[in-house]
């Protein structure tokens, strides 16, 4: 375990955002994580890659920044490998070396920022993939108990972009390990719209897992914006899920609305698309501003604060509830504390 105190928190999210801490204390080990102080959510926060956090304030308390590494396949017959990976493992790393062991699974979920750790906070999902379809099993700390606790896919509540450990139990379990269950025998989803065309354009006759990885690659770069170099929290928006009728209204009212059915007669609506029509897309407010390459996107453009960040989606939200009646929810972590 490290301890600094004071840090800057701005190197450490990909939106570019100022913010301090009163300590940080890196976990580097699971023996780490029985001699933590308690966590207190009054004033402490659980800090991963930082791709989806947005500090409208400093942390008063300890940011705990969780290292804890590790890859092994725990077990494997012909057709399955299950891997147990340290929440502190880069995501999109552990991805490449999944495919570099002949696995399965994770190609359409390549390059997602952040740690192993955070994906199944919000069920990451890409390219028609989500983690529930490979999570095996989710391995924390209970702060309330002070124990570890075993979760099984079932028990996470893992939905579009949300968990238990988003949603019911939020800052309840620091996750130190997941389980994944990879495949030996690739089968492709190649549903999402862009994907067969993006590997026709690359001349891919033969579809294995590392192509759909390279497409996949091919596609989120030329879609989204780099955090390398301009600031960005990926979707700042979810895509609103509406009941049947809804659905039905909005599509008559604009017949060029993507709209994805999800089987149960409700549909999941572009969130981009919506805000695009609302003529947000370029938007700026100080140093906030709506992506010029994608409109669900929201930038720093140098030095935007958190709070001018929050502003700007606050003035989306409104614009875009006034024009379609439905208020969007933000995807990424409001850390936000009284002064
Ligand atoms: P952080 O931002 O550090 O934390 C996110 C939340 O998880 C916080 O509430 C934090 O407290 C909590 N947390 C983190 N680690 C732990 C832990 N070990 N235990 C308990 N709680 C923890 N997401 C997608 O789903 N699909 C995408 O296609 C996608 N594309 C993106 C593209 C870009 C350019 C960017 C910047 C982001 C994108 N995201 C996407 C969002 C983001 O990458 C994911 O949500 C990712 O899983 C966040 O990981 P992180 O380690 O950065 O988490
Ligand atoms: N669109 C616009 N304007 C834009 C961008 C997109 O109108 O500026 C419309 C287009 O019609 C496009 C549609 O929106 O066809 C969908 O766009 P895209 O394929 O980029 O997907 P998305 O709905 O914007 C979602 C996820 C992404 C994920 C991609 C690929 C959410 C909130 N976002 O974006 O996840 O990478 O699909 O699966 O579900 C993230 O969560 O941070 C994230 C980046």
């Amino acid at each position: 375990m490290k301890v600094f105190e004071g840090p800057s928190l701005r190197g450490m999210n990909s939106l570019g955002l100022e913010a301090s801490a009163d300590l940080l204390i890196a976990i580097e080990t699971e023996e780490d994580v029985i001699d933590l102080p308690r966590f207190n959510p009054e004033q402490d926060c659980i800090l991963g890659g930082g791709s989806n956090i947005v500090f409208a304030t400093d942390v008063p308390g300890t940011v705990y920044h969780n290292r804890i590494l590790g890859k092994d396949i725990i077990e494997h017959n012909s057709e399955h490998a299950v891997v147990e990976v340290g929440a502190g493992e880069n995501w999109h790393q552990l991805v490449v070396w999944s495919l570099d062991q002949g696995l399965s699974g994770l190609e359409n979920l390549s390059l997602i920022p952040g740690q192993t750790g955070a994906a199944p906070i919000q069920n990451i999902g890409a390219y028609g993939v989500e983690l529930s379809s490979v999570l095996h099993g989710v391995t924390a700390w209970d702060w309330q108990q002070s124990l570890w606790v075993y979760f099984e896919p079932g028990e996470c509540a893992l939905g579009y972009r949300d968990s238990l450990f988003k949603a019911m139990a939020a800052d309840r379990y620091l996750i130190t390990s997941i389980r994944l269950k990879l495949n030996r025998n690739f089968r492709p989803r190649l549903g999402y719209s862009g994907l067969r065309e993006e590997l026709s354009a690359m001349g891919v006759e033969n579809v294995t897992a590392p192509a759909v990885s390279d497409a996949v690659i091919r596609l989120r770069r030329r879609k989204l914006p780099d955090p390398a170099m301009t600031g960005n929290a990926g979707s700042f928006f979810k895509n609103p899920v509406v009941g049947p009728g809804q659905a039905d209204t909005l599509k008559s009212a604009h017949p060029d609305l993507p709209l994805w059915p999800l089987g149960d007669g409700r549909a999941k609506l572009s969130a981009a698309w919506m805000i695009e029509l609302c003529g947000l897309k370029g938007l700026r407010l100080g140093d906030a501003a709506v992506s010029g390459q994608h409109a669900l996107v929201l930038i720093n453009l140098g030095s935007a604060s958190g709070k001018e960040i929050v502003e700007l989606a606050h003035k989306v939200q409104s614009t875009v509830a006034d024009r379609f009646g439905i208020v969007l929810e933000p995807e990424p972590r409001l850390v936000e504390f009284d002064a």
